[in-house]
């Protein structure tokens, strides 16, 4: 039995995240956890919620709530919605904790302490009615360029155009729209990551069994001119770490916050320690995660992310990892995906374009779009969601593929034997063949699930239903029992318990339809078959089972053309 440390990167608060960002990073990752859970193995599933920074204070703003009380608001949103997902974490923990708080302090300790931390003075915009430097987006004025009256400081949303807010004519505050704004001096913290470009780039080399699309991304931004440059670890905002050294004031510092990215994979670490106060465990209980000398030598850690988020987790993230000079346990595995596009476009959330998550449950259960998402997630090259698409994965792999094979053989069995495994007959050659295909095919969804090939392993469960679907069709119990019923009642016991194999070997893509198939099944044996001869052969004669509700509906084409113009437009 391993230990496994697996993370999701975090979605940030403000709004809920599109089917993209799903399958970017939690699904794959709840799929690894609920595989690794089913092979005996020791998971700790990790998540939370991406706090701080000015998008959360903006959107704070909007909905006109205390910013606090929105994140708290967001997160149970967060939290209802991934229940609804079946996203099994043991912890879905909040950056915004004390925990955090106190961790993301001590790291900055450290760095400093290891020199590699440098104070720089800068200049920024101070308002004086605010009482406070401004963020370049807190900054408002007329678009130099094409002469928009809203144009931020950072960027014109009319035409594009990436601004700096002294560019702006006009310029006022876009918290309380005062002009009295004047160019400050303040210090801000920079992580000297240079220092550890030699390190960081020892360690990715030595990683030669990630993905291309991890390290190419790693090392563009290693030897690129700018990609590793000494990074800005605070900000002016009221919302966030306030910035110390360990425990200590960091003088020069009042009034200011560490930046989001600095906190936000910290938050990894500190939301396994929320898990443990939560379970009223001693720290000991989640250093055993995250301390080499303190058990985690033998942790095997493992990030799932969307290529956006890869610079952090091959760089920043490790460079403070490293910088702190404490035995943390460094990332031993990064899968990152490409991005989801959704009917000839991208999934946008700033323009509410595509399903959202909220949006997707409320049509359908949540293992419709599990299994749509997971066996067309984008890994090699970016993927595309079509209604099309969708509607005929569905219906074909589940309704036709699974849902058939369950609904035939549990009606054949009531209709000719009744509600439990019949007795007489021998195995024969078919059913060794079945035997000898499920071994080889087992063997190869394990290869691609241990591999993170998550397509693939769609693709290899399938055509374990598959197999199960022909082998029925060819031994034909409906016309066996005609001449010889114990010849059909063999049939129908290894069915049924190649029903309970599904049921097992299906779980980490499609929770509930497994649970459905158990309970029908009356069996609570969630024993991943490591003999598939034993495992055909679990449930005994006389087990009494009822036959289970249809385990998925068809998507008919009327549904299809309803939702398909129902999520064309945005999002209001
Ligand atoms: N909130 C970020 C995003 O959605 C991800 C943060 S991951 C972590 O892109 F490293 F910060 F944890
Ligand atoms: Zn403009």
């Amino acid at each position: 039995m391993a230990r496994i440390l697996i993370t999701s990167a975090i979605p940030y608060i403000n709004g809920i995240k599109h089917l993209g960002n799903l399958v970017g990073s939690q699904l794959p990752a709840d799929l690894y956890a609920r595989y690794l859970r089913g092979r005996g193995h020791e998971v700790m599933f990790i998540c939370a919620t991406d706090e701080h920074g000015t998008p959360a204070e903006l959107a704070a703003a909007k909905a006109g709530e205390p910013v606090e009380t929105y994140c708290a608001r967001m997160h149970q949103v967060q939290k209802d919605i991934a229940q609804g997902f079946r996203l099994s974490f043991d912890h879905f923990g909040r950056s915004s904790s004390p925990q955090n708080h106190a961790l993301t302090q001590h790291f900055a300790g450290k760095l400093a302490e290891n020199g590699l931390i440098s104070e720089v003075s800068e200049k920024q915009v101070f308002c004086k009615t605010d009482n406070r430097f401004l963020p370049d987006r807190y900054i408002t004025g007329t678009c130099p360029e094409c002469g928009y009256e809203s144009a931020r400081g950072d960027q014109c949303e009319n035409c594009t155009k990436q601004l700096d807010p002294t560019d702006l004519i006009n310029p006022r505050s876009a918290i309380s729209g005062a002009t009295d704004l004047e160019v400050r001096e303040t210090k801000h913290l920079y992580l000297r990551q240079t220092l550890l470009k030699d390190r960081l780039a020892a360690w990715i080399d030595s990683k030669t069994d990630w993905p291309i699309l991890t390290t190419s991304i790693a090392k563009k931004w290693l030897n690129d001119g700018d990609g590793l440059q000494d990074r800005g670890i605070t900000r002016d905002l009221h919302w966030g770490v306030p910035v110390r050294k360990g425990t200590e004031d960091w003088p020069g510092m009042e009034g200011k916050v560490f930046y989001v990215w600095f906190d936000a994979p910290i938050e990894y670490i500190a939301a396994t320690a929320e898990w443990a106060n939560a379970q009223g465990l001693e720290d000991a209980a989640w250093q055993r995660w995250w301390r080499t000398d303190l058990g985690a030598d033998d942790v095997r850690y493992v990030q799932f992310m969307g290529k956006d988020n890869v610079p952090f987790h091959t760089l920043s993230f490790p460079a403070t990892i490293m910088g702190s000079g404490e035995p943390w346990k460094l990332v031993d595995y990064i899968k990152s995906f490409n991005y989801l596009n959704y009917d000839g476009g991208q999934f946008s959330t700033s323009q509410g374009r595509g399903v959202f998550m909220d949006q997707a449950l409320s049509i359908l259960p949540p293992d419709y779009w599990r299994w749509w998402l997971l066996s067309h997630a984008p890994e090699s090259a970016d993927s595309e969601f079509t209604w099309e698409n969708f509607q005929a994965s569905v219906n074909k792999d589940l309704a036709d593929v699974l849902g058939n094979f369950v609904s035939r053989i549990t009606k054949f069995c009531r209709a000719k034997f009744g509600e439990a495994l019949p007795a007489g007959g021998t195995l024969g050659p078919a059913e060794a063949a079945l035997t000898a295909e499920l071994s080889t095919r087992i063997h190869a969804y394990e290869t691609a699930m241990e591999a993170m090939e998550v397509r693939k392993a769609a693709a290899e469960l399938r055509a374990l239903w598959v197999a199960g679907n022909e082998y029925l069709q060819a031994a034909a119990p409906w016309s066996v029992i005609k001449t010889d019923a114990d010849q059909a009642a063999v049939i129908v016991r290894v069915s049924l318990n190649l029903m309970r194999l599904y049921a097992v070997l299906s779980r980490p893509f499609i929770p509930d339809a497994s649970a459905a198939m158990m309970q029908a099944l009356g069996c609570t044996d969630w024993d991943w078959p490591d003999d598939v001869a034993a495992g055909l052969n679990v449930l005994p004669i006389g087990h009494e089972f009822a036959v289970a509700d249809v385990l998925f509906e068809k998507i008919t084409d009327e549904q299809r053309s309803d939702w398909q113009a129902r999520f064309s437009g945005v999002r209001s």
